[in-house]
């Protein structure tokens, strides 16, 4: 007996997914401590970041923040769920460089200078000397760094300690930025000298990020959407879309306007609830 040819399954229309510089998809992160306990890091998490587009995470200290982002650059694994970045694995992501890494600390080797520790990627990955030149001076000029490129490390104050880990995070051009409060050392002025200099990198190199911080004006500043996460576990409780305007055209100016004071109340709210507007109600979370 003869079965009535399968009809054939139409071609899956391509989703915005396939595009996306990063989609999580019901990942979980559970540590198993040494007596049996487990801490359930993350639960149920659900993230697509677009290509360009600039992402924060914030939450109190201990939801997750830093263990979600170490899991999208393959530092770590999920217990459960998936992890795309540009339709790739992760760890295939890893493998072909696909994104630039910064920290809080610089972590940058005291016995290279500026220059050298700039290079050292693109080094490490084989790029021709000349060109490896070409590069560094174009990422020095990019941070301001040019007169400082034989500098050493501790010759530097720590905002341009940041600027040349910043630099060397976008050595090889990646189309994404995974950055853990980068910003999070430095004093109150110096930070927003660096985001504001974050925003004109980012408007030039048009990569995307996902910033993970604990500052709100930060991360209102920064953004095009803030992820809101809170702890035990740890979750993602709401998405707030900020409309500053384009990187490019965002300036200190922005600071003092009406739509970055919404922008903040609105982050207040999704991360303390509509009535508490007093200020450091959730532990860990800076609300200056
Ligand atoms: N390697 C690890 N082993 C055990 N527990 C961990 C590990 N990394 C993180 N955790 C736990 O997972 C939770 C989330 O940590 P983390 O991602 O660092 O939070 P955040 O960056 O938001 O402050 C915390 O409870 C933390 O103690
Ligand atoms: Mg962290």
């Amino acid at each position: 007996m003869s079965t009535p040819a399968p009809t054939a399954a139409p071609e899956p229309t391509p989703t915005a997914d396939a595009a996306a510089a990063v989609v999580v998809r019901g990942v979980e992160r559970v540590f198993h401590g040494a007596k049996g306990a487990s801490v359930t890091a993350l639960t149920g998490i659900e993230l697509t970041v677009h290509d360009g587009e600039f992402v924060s995470l914030i939450g109190p200290s201990g939801c997750g923040k830093s263990t979600l982002l170490r899991l999208i650059a393959d530092l770590d694994e999920p217990s459960a769920g998936d992890i795309r970045v540009f339709g790739r694995t992760a760890r295939q992501a890893r493998i072909d460089q696909a994104y630039g890494i910064a920290f809080q600390q610089a972590g940058l080797l005291p016995w290279r200078s500026v220059a050298a520790n700039i290079e050292l990627p693109l080094q490490l990955h084989g790029m021709g000397s000349a060109e490896r030149r070409a590069r560094v001076a174009e990422l020095l000029d990019l941070v301001g760094l040019t007169d400082f490129a034989r500098s050493y490390p501790d010759q530097l104050s720590g905002g341009m300690q940041q600027r040349v880990a910043i630099a060397r995070s976008l050595a090889e051009q990646p189309r994404l930025l995974l950055m853990d409060e980068p910003f999070g050392a430095l004093d109150e002025m110096t930070r927003e000298r660096m985001q504001t200099e974050l925003l004109r990198i980012r408007a030039e190199t048009g990569a995307a990020v996902v910033f993970v911080t604990h500052s709100i004006p930060e991360a209102v500043y920064l953004s095009d959407r803030v992820v809101v996460m809170s702890p035990r576990p740890g979750r993602i409780t709401d998405e707030i879309d900020v409309r500053l305007g384009r990187a490019a055209e965002r300036g200190e100016d922005l600071r003092e306007e009406s739509a970055f004071f919404e922008g903040v109340t609105a982050v207040r709210e999704a991360l303390h609830g509509p009535q508490s507007s007093t200020p450091g109600t959730a532990r860990g979370v800076d609300v200056r």
